[in-house]
């Protein structure tokens, strides 16, 4: 067991945990974020996704000790709209996934968010096919995949990406 800092959404938070324990453990059990899924647990389903620096990362296969001095963002850090006081602050994209009723057992809503975040943070206005390889990593159990392309092309549409 060893002391361990990170920068989790705007707070450094401090734990102590194994070192050989992933990024997706020390968020779940010693910090209690679960909003990060732990599915596979071997890098297949993307529901662990989270954001390093601004780029998506599969927390199951990420040591907690790599993300030490690194912004890490949680779904916890998106915003939704009906959380906020009229709609300032929202996190377009949560607020689109509402709106479209892109979930249905909302399992891969948390990856799938982080991952079209980091897209429209690093092209404003992606087709429909670049936003299918950015989700490519993402699995649906539910295959609500039409709902899920259709809220972050709406977030887009919504001009999403001179936010980000
Ligand atoms: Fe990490 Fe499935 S839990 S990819």
């Amino acid at each position: 067991m060893r002391g361990i800092e990170l920068d989790v959404n705007g707070d450094r938070l401090e734990t102590a945990a194994p070192d050989h324990w992933t990024l997706l453990e020390v968020l779940r059990y010693k910090l209690g974020l679960t909003g990060s899924k732990q599915g596979c647990d071997k890098g297949d389903c993307g529901a662990c996704t989270v954001l390093v620096d601004g780029q998506p990362v599969l927390s199951c296969l990420t040591l907690a000790a790599q993300a030490v001095g690194k912004e890490i963002t949680t779904v916890e850090g998106l915003r939704p709209m009906h959380l906020q006081s009229g709609g300032v602050g929202a996190d377009p994209i949560q607020d689109a996934f509402d709106r479209c009723g892109a979930l249905q057992c909302g399992f891969c809503q948390p990856g799938m968010m982080l991952s079209a975040r980091a897209l429209v943070a690093a092209n404003a206005s992606p087709s429909r096919e670049e936003i299918q390889k950015a989700l490519s990593g993402n699995l649906c159990r539910c295959t609500g995949y039409t709902q899920i392309l259709e809220a972050v092309e709406t977030a887009i549409a919504e001009r999403v990406g001179a936010e980000a």
